[in-house]
């Protein structure tokens, strides 16, 4: 008789490498700039309607996933944090608004519309100067504190993992 089978830990179970709340977010700032940068592409070449339209609806979901989880976990909790720079946080909240009112016009339209390429473009660059902030400003001055980014980056994994299993409302 053998002995392999009790071997039950000879492969440990493939994990995603460890992120950070912030190195989560930055992740996916890369993510949907590649997909307004393949947009903008498409629509550059006259790229068909149907094509447009499922992926300006991936890109409003993917920042909707994303705003969602900034809002209701890492800003309040850089809130409690950077007490003496508390403007930061309420300019993201006020980018965030754009970018929405934005999102949720574009998701009314279809892509024949006069104004559905412009719109896409617009919030690509809403975002684009959002995510600067973010980047340079706001994640550094996070890091500098004592606040605890790998807990909060596990608690954002698992509410993205909620948000991307809930049907999206209409
Ligand atoms: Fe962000
Ligand atoms: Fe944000």
């Amino acid at each position: 008789m053998s002995a392999t089978q009790s071997t039950t830990h000879a492969h440990p179970a493939s994990r995603e490498p460890h992120e950070d709340a912030l190195q989560l977010l930055m992740a996916e700032h890369r993510e949907v700039k590649a997909m307004f940068q393949a947009y903008q592409k498409l629509a550059g070449a006259g790229g068909k309607g149907d094509e447009r339209m499922l992926l300006a609806s991936q890109i409003c979901v993917a920042l909707s996933v994303h705003t969602q989880m900034e809002e209701e976990i890492l800003y309040p909790a850089a809130r409690t944090v950077l007490t003496r720079n508390e403007d930061i946080v309420d300019e993201a909240y006020v980018e965030h608004a754009g970018a929405k009112s934005l999102i949720a016009q574009i998701k009314t339209m279809t892509s024949d519309q006069p104004l559905f390429d412009a719109k896409v473009k617009v919030l690509g660059e809403y975002i684009d100067h959002h995510v600067k902030e973010e980047e340079s400003e706001f994640f550094p001055k996070l890091r500098r504190t004592t606040l605890d980014l790998a807990t909060i980056g596990e608690q954002m994994a698992a509410r993205r993992k909620q948000l991307m299993a809930e049907p999206e409302p209409s």
